[in-house]
């Protein structure tokens, strides 16, 4: 018989947040919510509000928090670089502060903690693709800092506790994921793209479009979460967590033009400051220890995107003009 756990996902309304409360609960496990609202909306959870295992609850991780809890997934944080540039000291306060709350709180709790990394936090990588070992290349003094040195810190936080407190810890660097209730206007690759394209603008190209990029779709991605959660208490991470089938960004619109049947034109614009040229995982250690590897062709999860895309775009549209 599976044992019902109280699990606690931070950041839960959010893109990836969303649709982990919803994989906990299919999964039979009571789900602690929380969110400070700032990205995630209420909506990606609507669904889920009248499941009696499942409570949501306004809270900032920078703010210490006192629950019982057997699992905590640690998602709290802008992902987006519009979002985490807005208010920089934020980001950086979410990702530290958020990381020593739980972990004071895992600690007091004996909870198994798990922390939503990045690969971001190789920066711009001189090794291709990127494996665990490699320590990165990162500015730390550079726009992007607030959320690759935030990161960077947080994972340096989850190796002290365990070294430290004997914390069971799990550190996944996740790399570019993509699906439904991915924000609309946040300015990431797919999203993006798949907007203009649905509204017939032309598709923005940063940079020549020769830089590439690797896309997990998030079920894929989910299953990942819930593997290394599960995985024995050697298993500390960090662990790349990612799809390996390497795309250039010129290729990615060219397959969304594909799969909207877009008459959308590409117009290039210079590519932002410590933009990464190549972003690619090396998931060897995932597949070891986790046997996880994504399964879901990109083609078929644009096709899943693009459909609540669709969706949203014509709600959107009703909502404006009533
Ligand atoms: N989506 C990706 O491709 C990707 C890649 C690498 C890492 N990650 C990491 O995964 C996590 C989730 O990313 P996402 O794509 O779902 O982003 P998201 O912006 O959709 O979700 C983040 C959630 O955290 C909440 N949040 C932000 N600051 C908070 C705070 N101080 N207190 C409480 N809640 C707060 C937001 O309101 C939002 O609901 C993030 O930690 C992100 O860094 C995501």
């Amino acid at each position: 018989m599976m044992l019902r756990k109280r699990v606690l996902v931070t950041g839960g309304v959010g893109f990836l947040g969303s649709h982990l409360c919803e994989r906990l609960l299919a999964e039979g496990h009571d789900v602690l919510c929380i969110d400070n609202f700032f990205t995630g909306t209420k909506d990606n959870v609507l669904h889920l509000l009248d499941n009696h295992h499942f409570e949501l609850v306004r809270h900032d991780v920078t703010f210490p928090l006192y629950v019982e809890v057997d699992e905590i997934y640690n998602l709290a944080c802008p992902a987006s670089p519009v979002h985490y540039q807005h208010d920089p000291v934020q980001t950086t306060k979410t990702s530290v502060h958020g990381a020593i709350n739980m972990l004071g709180l895992a600690k007091r709790v004996k909870a198994k903690i798990f922390q939503a990394s990045t690969s971001e936090v190789y920066g711009d990588p001189h090794i291709h693709p990127q494996t665990e070992d490699y320590r990165g290349n990162v500015n730390p003094i550079g726009p992007r800092a607030c959320y690759d040195e935030g990161k960077r810190c947080a994972e340096t936080l989850f190796f002290d506790y365990h070294r430290q407190h004997n914390l069971r810890i799990k550190v996944a660097r996740i790399f570019n994921t993509y699906g439904p209730r991915m924000h609309p206007n946040d300015g990431r690759v797919v999203s993006n793209f798949i907007v203009q394209a649905l509204k017939g603008e032309p598709i923005t190209i940063f940079g020549d479009g020769s830089q590439t990029r690797s896309f997990c779709y998030v079920d894929d991605l989910i299953e990942g979460f819930i593997r290394l959660m599960a995985s024995g208490d050697d298993v500390t991470g960090p662990i790349n967590l990612g799809n390996p089938g390497e795309f250039t960004i010129r290729q990615l619109a060219e397959q969304v033009i594909a799969e909207t049947g877009a008459k959308s034109k590409l117009i290039f614009k210079p590519l932002p400051q410590d933009d990464p040229l190549q972003r690619q995982p090396n998931i060897t250690l995932a597949r070891q220890h986790l046997g996880w590897e994504p399964k879901i062709p990109l083609k078929d999860g644009l096709k899943r995107t693009i459909a609540y895309f669709d969706d949203l775009l014509r709600r959107m549209k009703v909502e404006a003009a009533s």
